[in-house]
């Protein structure tokens, strides 16, 4: 039997339905949609294995109960009855619709329809049933945060990225999670199709497989999850939505390399909970320092710092008043990575090739690597060729 809740379909399709489930059928009048509580409420708290939306809701209003749906109860499919069309169908598979049905189906139809919708919720219950803790599958997760702006969050996290895909096709993402001003499209020179809010909205959303179209590839073999194209597209993304988008990519990447908006937004604490590592930046100067600090203690506080902890102090120059005691001392712990200042970042922002792409011999560049070291597995001491060829070295 599979359960299955028809809204504003026809009697003779109801029929079919109620054939096709098994017994398992409940069949209710669009003006279900207005009632009090809601039919999200209802479906969160039983969720069937399938919402039939029928030619009674208007498209655009299935669309949007879809969506809904998709967060509410996040096991259910939900179908659409109307007449097919190529449009149409892309509209709806975007808007998270699992299937469109013609109004005139046959009875096999809508049985294969139905046993469908069955199928997958099967498989959806088992992998929500799968505790995330238990799961652990030794991949990192790496948040760079910083409490205020402009101080190389971007720079670190593509150039970390980058040096991160290397170590394997299909290895690592990078996640643009600085909503409204993102730019890490732009650092790697990339002119994305898709971006953030497709990749949590929609057939993306709840499917690995589709969500991998959504990404946009960098010719080094990174993935990326770019930037809303506006700052009012990129507020449409909840902060539940981006733990859940880290929480899948964490699934079948082995790095997922998360770029912020500076501070301590929704967002970002939501996906430090994920974190197995967090790159806390901060520039040279009283101000961001003491705001390194500040952030530093809230997340202790909140439990949110995790076990891989770097930080690093950036864009620092000689000319400073500041001098490293005086930051170690502020901030309460040890600096893992000093940057200094240098031409070569700006020039690397303004032309979109990365620092590591362009294997410079600047300081920077070779603080990068550096930080790249402590993310990789340790080399093991004899494999191969360039192995032993090392080892002898020494
Ligand atoms: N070490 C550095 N030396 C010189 N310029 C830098 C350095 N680090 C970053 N910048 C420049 O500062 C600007 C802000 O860097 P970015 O990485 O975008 O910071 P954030 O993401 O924290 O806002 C960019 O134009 C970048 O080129
Ligand atoms: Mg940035």
């Amino acid at each position: 039997m599979t359960q299955v809740l028809t809204i504003g379909v026809g009697a003779e399709l109801v029929q079919r339905f109620s054939a096709a489930s098994g017994g398992g059928l409940v069949s209710l009048g669009v003006e279900a949609l207005g009632a009090d509580p809601g039919l999200l409420d209802h479906l969160a708290a039983s969720p069937p294995e399938m919402v039939v939306l029928g030619p009674g809701v208007p498209l655009d209003h299935a669309f949007v109960i879809s969506g809904h749906v998709e967060v509410a109860a996040p096991t259910t499919s939900v179908v659409v009855i109307a007449p097919s069309d190529p449009d149409l169908w892309m509209a709806a598979m975007r808007a998270g619709v699992r299937d469109v049905l013609s109004p005139n189906a046959t009875l096999a139809d809508v049985t294969a329809v139905v046993f469908r919708a069955g199928e997958l919720a099967r498989a959806r219950r088992e992998a929500v049933a799968v505790d995330p803790a238990t799961a652990a599958t030794g991949n990192r997760v790496i948040v760079v945060a910083s409490p205020k702006g402009g101080v190389g969050k971007t720079t670190v996290a593509t150039n970390l990225a980058l040096g991160l895909a290397a170590s394997g096709p299909g290895s690592t993402v990078l996640v643009d999670l600085d909503l409204q001003f993102g730019d890490v499209a732009s650092a790697l020179a990339l002119t994305p199709q898709y971006s953030l809010p497709d990749t949590v909205h929609g057939a993306a959303s709840n499917d690995p497989l589709v969500l991998k179209t959504f990404l946009t590839r960098h010719p080094s073999g990174l993935s990326v999850v770019a930037g809303s194209d506006s700052p009012a597209a990129g507020d449409a993304v909840t902060a539940a939505e981006a733990g859940r988008l880290v929480e899948t990519l964490s699934r079948e990447f082995c790095y997922v390399v998360i770029d912020t908006a500076p501070g301590l937004t929704d967002h970002t604490l939501t996906v430090l909970e994920q974190a197995t590592d967090l790159v806390l930046m901060s520039s040279m100067d009283v101000p961001g320092v003491r705001g390194l600090r500040k952030e530093l203690d809230v997340l202790t506080e909140l439990h949110l710092v995790p076990a891989g902890r770097h930080l690093v102090l950036n864009g620092v120059d000689s000319a400073g008043a500041l001098s490293m005691e005086d930051v170690e001392d502020t901030i309460g712990a040890p600096l893992d990575l000093v940057l200094p200042r240098h031409n070569a970042v700006p020039l690397s922002t303004n032309t979109g090739v990365p620092l590591l792409q362009a294997g410079g011999k600047d300081p920077v560049t070779r603080g990068l690597q550096t930080l790249l070291q402590q993310f990789l597995p340790p080399a093991p001491a004899r494999r191969g060729v360039f192995g032993r060829r090392r080892a002898g070295a020494r």
